[in-house]
């Protein structure tokens, strides 16, 4: 078994994992999460102590390597966090110093969506494919790509950004960009969606449990669609058709582009699968050529809630060289 340290860093939480690699799977030992400090400096230096209180805890020696896996922009090679929408203030902060200078081992940062990628690749839903792509759907929507048996991060670490891409002239903003992936395919996108969706319904004179009036419109979170949805609510089962049918729309383009042999999604999709799966399937099934869509499946994270943990923790190995 190989320990390995992982640091994740998010908008509203950071965490510290530490995890035993025993060769065919990933044991996560133990965890440490907390509220993001304000300043990058801060929030750096509560992750390393952090760390260091999980391998005095669980009396782990040898330490051999430590991921970082944090939203994009960043810059993986020179170990710095360029500016992500998520984290006002982490205008190109190195975060892999720190912890080399600290703990003296070799230390990886990675996009979120690529540490996810390697994570699903070796330990989960992935396993044994040569090209595949994992989605994380969640509070953004971002890519992973695991190409020819390696993982792709183009030119300047670029590479998988598809929440930019624009699938509709309008709708519901994403990365700054109405009507993109990110808008439609997000937390925050099908929150949206349901608000605007709700106004057309209640002018038209409609019910629905997800808003009594259209000042609550705004409010509507996406958790709400869900659970209205799965009780049978037609507004919030058609505000997740729509997801489902616009996330077709953007694999579609993936499929063309890529030809991957299996297609990983995270968070929201692996929740709420039954209620997108139908309408993404029959948009997919018309809109890419049948021939890369005849190899390819989609199917949920594998590793689901741990998905997060093992994608530092993936980090760390691939900083060791390991895939
Ligand atoms: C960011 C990506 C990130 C994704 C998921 C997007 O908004 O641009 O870099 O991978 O969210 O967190
Ligand atoms: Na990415």
């Amino acid at each position: 078994t190989t320990w390995l340290g992982g640091i994740d860093i998010g908008g509203t939480k950071c965490a510290a994992v530490l995890g035993k690699d025993t060769g065919d799977g990933i044991d996560i030992a133990a965890k440490s999460v907390f509220p993001t400090p304000g300043s990058p400096q801060a929030a750096l230096t509560a992750l390393g102590d952090a760390l260091e209180r999980l391998l005095r805890e669980q009396r782990a020696a040898d330490l051999r390597a430590i991921g970082i896996s944090c939203g994009g922009p960043l810059d993986s090679a020179a170990g710095l966090v360029l500016s992500p929408p998520n984290l006002p203030g982490w205008d190109r902060i190195d975060v892999v110093a720190p912890f080399k200078e600290r703990f003296g081992i070799p230390v990886g940062l990675q996009n979120d969506a690529n540490a996810c990628a390697l994570a699903e690749w070796k330990w989960g839903a992935g396993r044994g494919t040569r090209n595949m792509i994992f989605l994380t759907f969640g509070t953004g929507m971002g890519a992973g790509l695991i190409l020819d048996g390696r993982l792709y991060t183009g030119t300047n670490d670029m590479a998988g950004e598809v929440g930019h891409m624009r699938l509709e002239p309008d709708g519901p903003e994403g990365y700054g960009k109405r009507g993109s992936f990110e808008g439609f395919c997000s937390g925050g996108g099908i929150a949206q969606l349901a608000g605007s969706m709700a106004l057309d319904w209640l002018r038209s004179g409609r019910a629905t449990r997800l808003c009594s009036g259209e000042a609550e419109a705004a409010g509507i979170t996406a958790r709400e669609v869900g659970e209205a949805a799965r009780e049978g609510d037609e507004l919030a089962l058609d505000v997740m058709r729509t997801a489902g049918r616009q996330l077709g729309r953007g694999l579609a383009v993936l499929v063309d582009i890529l030809n991957p042999e299996r297609i990983v999604i995270g968070s929201i999709y692996a929740r709420q699968r039954a209620l997108l799966e139908p309408e993404m399937l029959e948009q997919l099934r018309r809109e890419a050529l049948a021939l890369p869509l005849g190899v390819c499946r989609v199917v949920p994270s594998g590793l689901g809630e741990q998905v997060g943990d093992a994608a530092s923790l993936s980090v760390a190995r691939h900083a060791l060289g390991l895939d």
